[in-house]
């Protein structure tokens, strides 16, 4: 990507259920491989994204938010915030993907930015957290230098609930901004 001002950050709407569940899947193949289990990568994991992402955002506006980034029309990347998630961590960042080819040219952060701004302009502003898979250490390294505080470790739930998803029992780090508003950029 040549440069970041060349992406637009827009709100989701139900029509982009497959690009997002396109970009999440292909996401989950190439960084989650080992926690989640081949079977579930090679095999459901657009139609199980698709059938999750197409739930998400056709539900009432309010409660969450899709923020997605598209440089020319295409998808680059995505954020989904849950506000008032859990009263002591705050909005909970329940996916931040960039697609793999344009990582590291600093669309994570200008999309954790505009998260932080959607926590921030709610009526009652709170804390931010995320989980992040334990194998996950370009992730981690990434939330460091966002600030992030790492807190407690604990076992990752597999997607849609099957166990067989998994490959035994991944761990995941909690992330936590107890105020999202260093994570603002000055233009966004
Ligand atoms: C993690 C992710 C969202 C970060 O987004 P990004 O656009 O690649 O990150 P940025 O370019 O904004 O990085 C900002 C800073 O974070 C740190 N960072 C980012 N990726 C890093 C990596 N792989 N290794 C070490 N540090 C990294 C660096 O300090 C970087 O600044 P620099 O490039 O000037 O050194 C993105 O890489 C991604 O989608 N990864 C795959 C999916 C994923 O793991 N999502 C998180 C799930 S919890």
């Amino acid at each position: 990507m040549s440069a970041v001002h060349e992406v637009t950050l827009r709100a989701a709407t139900p029509d982009d259920a497959s690009v997002v569940a396109e970009l999440h899947a292909d996401s989950w193949r190439r960084h989650y491989r080992g926690a989640y289990a081949d079977a579930y990568l090679d095999g459901d994991v657009a139609a199980e994204r698709w059938r999750v992402w197409s739930e998400r955002l056709t539900a009432a506006a309010g409660a969450s938010t899709t923020i997605v980034a598209e440089r020319a029309g295409d998808l680059v990347g995505f954020a989904h915030v849950i506000f008032d998630h859990q009263p002591e961590w705050g909005a909970l960042l329940d996916n931040l993907h960039v697609r793999w080819d344009v990582k590291r040219a600093g669309l994570g952060t200008v999309l954790m930015a505009q998260v932080a701004r959607a926590v921030l302009d709610r009526p009652a502003p709170t804390g931010l957290y995320l989980w992040v898979l334990e194998q996950n250490a370009a992730a981690q390294a990434f939330y460091d230098s966002r600030g992030g505080r790492r807190r407690e470790r604990a076992l990752t739930e597999p997607p849609g609930g099957d166990p067989n998803r998994l490959n035994g029992d991944p761990a995941k780090l909690r992330y936590w901004w107890p105020d999202p508003s260093p994570l603002l950029l000055d233009n966004r």
